[in-house]
């Protein structure tokens, strides 16, 4: 079955064809970050024109790359939440529209569950039961997966999501958006333990993460400092410690709580190098196994969606063809598959 998956819920538009028989034939991302930079921030209105403008050109190209036409597709996926109404929109008409002219089914792709099973299409990937760590500018979440659309929320965050905090965090130092890959590179040249920041919610037990207040004790380290460029990059590194040491922790805790020895990282967080590394050591001297998808689909892209899609089709799942999209959408909503 050769599936046309679509995600266009934030500032990525992505395209991609998954078949269940081949695997991956071609997949597309064009990212929206040169538009928004000027905003600091991500601004709903502009994202969606965007998608319009690049939605169809981008299609055109991953059928190309894939050598073939909409004919030869069997279904569609697309992101139909959580995300920004306006740019899920674009993604939904567009989807149903191409649905309903080639008389395939469409499916409505929960987001998280498309970062979810993104580690899956790489080779070797493991297979339910594991702990998922879904860590992106929205979400901060332990699940443990016991099947396709079977989560339980283990552990959540309490404030910002990782990623957020990253993005804030960076911000205030004076980064370019989008903050968090660019505060990870300054992080990557400062020394280890010249700044240490607490590891929040690790003193109790628990999986609940809270990561707001790590962004004032940032602002305090930074107001009292030299305020140089070693001290800066010294500081970045602090707080990348910080937040990956406690997401290590937690993963571990949730581990052992939900008796598996097999996790899973997914989000753009997930393409942070210092997370992955702490997270493969841990894993090496605790006895877990540790799954990453490649950097590129950490962060948002059309492949997990038409991945996603492709599962749920194949199982015979698909809806009407009214366009609907699910701005908030908690994932242990999801049917089973
Ligand atoms: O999954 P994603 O592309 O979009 C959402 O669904 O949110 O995640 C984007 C988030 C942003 O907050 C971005 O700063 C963060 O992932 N991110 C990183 C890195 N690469 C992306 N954070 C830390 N280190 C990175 N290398
Ligand atoms: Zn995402």
């Amino acid at each position: 079955m050769r599936v046309l998956g679509i995600e266009s819920s934030c500032d990525e538009t992505g395209v991609a064809v998954y078949d269940t028989a081949a695997g991956l034939r071609a997949h597309h991302v064009y990212s929206q970050i040169d538009l928004h930079q000027a905003y600091g921030g991500v601004v709903p209105e502009l994202a969606s024109r965007d998608h319009v403008r690049k939605l169809l050109p981008l299609l055109r190209e991953t059928l190309a790359e894939a050598g073939l036409t909409v004919r030869d597709l069997d279904g569609v996926a697309y992101t139909s939440g959580p995300g920004l109404v306006g740019a899920l929109l674009v993604g939904a008409a567009t989807a149903r529209a191409l649905a309903w002219s080639l008389d395939v089914p469409a499916i409505g792709v929960h987001h998280m569950e498309g970062h979810l099973l993104a580690p899956l299409l790489e080779p070797g990937a493991p297979q339910p039961p594991f702990v998922a760590l879904l860590v992106s500018g929205g979400h901060t979440q332990l699940i443990a997966v016991r099947g396709i659309g079977d989560y339980e929320l283990m552990g959540d965050t309490l404030d910002d999501a990782a990623g957020e905090a990253f993005d804030k965090t960076a911000k205030m130092m004076g980064l370019p958006y989008p903050g968090g890959p660019e505060l990870a590179a300054l992080a990557a040249t400062g020394v280890p333990g010249r700044f240490t920041f607490s590891r929040p919610m690790c003193d109790r037990p628990g999986l609940d993460f809270s990561f707001s207040g790590l962004k004032t004790q940032v602002l305090l380290a930074w107001e009292k400092s030299d305020r140089n460029a070693q001290t800066r990059a010294d500081i970045a590194r602090g707080f990348e410690e910080a937040v990956t040491e406690t997401l290590a922790i937690k993963c571990r805790r949730a581990l052992a709580e939900a008796g598996l020895r097999s996790l899973i990282v997914a989000g753009g967080v997930g393409a942070n190098r210092r997370l992955r590394a702490l997270l493969a050591e841990a894993g090496a001297k605790e006895g877990f196994t540790v799954a990453f998808p490649r950097p590129e689909f950490c962060t948002d892209n059309g492949a997990m969606i038409a991945f996603a899609g492709a599962l749920r089709l194949a199982a015979g799942q698909h809806q009407d063809a009214a366009i609907a999209v699910r701005p908030r959408w908690p994932l242990e909503e999801l049917l089973k598959v």
